[in-house]
């Protein structure tokens, strides 16, 4: 049996169709999963879960409209400054993984300030993907690497799949399961180098209706996943 699983990863997604099936705008199922994010993040640190990451926004996403866009970035400085405070209080440390160019300067600030807040504190992390893709994270950690080498820094023989960690936006263990609500089956370009060997759920849940609930029956399942990493099994 497995034990709780370290790593959890969860695909927010399915907020605007949540919205639109309830003749509700978009930015509407923004809010519901924003209120749905607080909500299992502090219920993740009450059962023992030791880093949780959420994908809130990715690289791709700049190619929705400037006003879901504004909509969205608005919404996550409004998190960051008032909900994520509780989150905070409760002793979970928060951190970003993504690329800070196209971000707007209050957006950074708001990420700045409660990475601050929160950076002593070490009941469980929160990780929080924005502007976030996973093939620019390789891309990012191959030129940090480059830069590594050509310093000499460290020598090629030090690269292996585990040191390689290092060189991502957080060096944070393996995601053990990887949740995606809303009913798509995809990856949709996120955490590619950290999935490798994850457990994955995919929901029909949007996420805005995610609870306690839906992720108890994830773990209930995980438990008897037969996780092999490559090898035979032996019991
Ligand atoms: C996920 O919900 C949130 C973000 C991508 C920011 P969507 O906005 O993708 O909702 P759907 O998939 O259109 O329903
Ligand atoms: C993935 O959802 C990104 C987030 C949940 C933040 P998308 O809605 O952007 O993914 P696609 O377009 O369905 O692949
Ligand atoms: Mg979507």
């Amino acid at each position: 049996m497995n034990e709780l699983p370290k790593h959890i990863a969860i695909i927010m997604d399915g907020n605007g169709r949540w919205a639109t099936e309830r003749g509700k705008k978009r930015s509407e199922g923004h809010r519901a999963g924003g209120k749905a994010l607080e909500n299992i993040a502090l219920y993740a640190k009450k059962i023992g879960i030791k880093i949780l990451s959420v994908y809130a926004f990715s690289t791709d996403n700049f190619k929705r409209s400037q006003e879901e866009v504004d909509f969205l970035m608005n919404l996550l400085i409004y998190y960051f400054n008032e909900k994520l405070d509780r989150v905070a209080k409760e002793g979970v440390k928060i951190v970003f993984s993504g690329r800070r160019e196209h971000l707007r300067d209050d957006v950074l600030q708001a990420m700045d300030n409660i990475v601050n807040k929160t950076k002593d504190n070490d009941a469980c992390i929160l990780n929080i993907c924005l502007n976030y893709g996973g093939q620019e994270e390789i891309v990012d950690a191959t030129l940090k690497i480059h830069e590594d080498l050509n310093n000499k820094l460290i020598k090629k023989e030090d690269l292996t799949r585990e040191s390689y960690y290092k060189y991502l936006y957080q060096d944070l263990p393996p995601i053990d399961v990887l949740i995606r609500t809303g009913k798509e089956h995809r990856l949709s370009n996120f955490m590619l180098y950290q999935n490798t060997y994850a457990e994955i759920y995919f929901l029909d849940t949007y996420f805005p209706d995610f609870s306690e609930k839906h992720l108890n029956n994830v773990l209930d399942n995980y438990k008897n996943r037969d996780r092999r990493f490559g090898g035979v099994k032996t019991n």
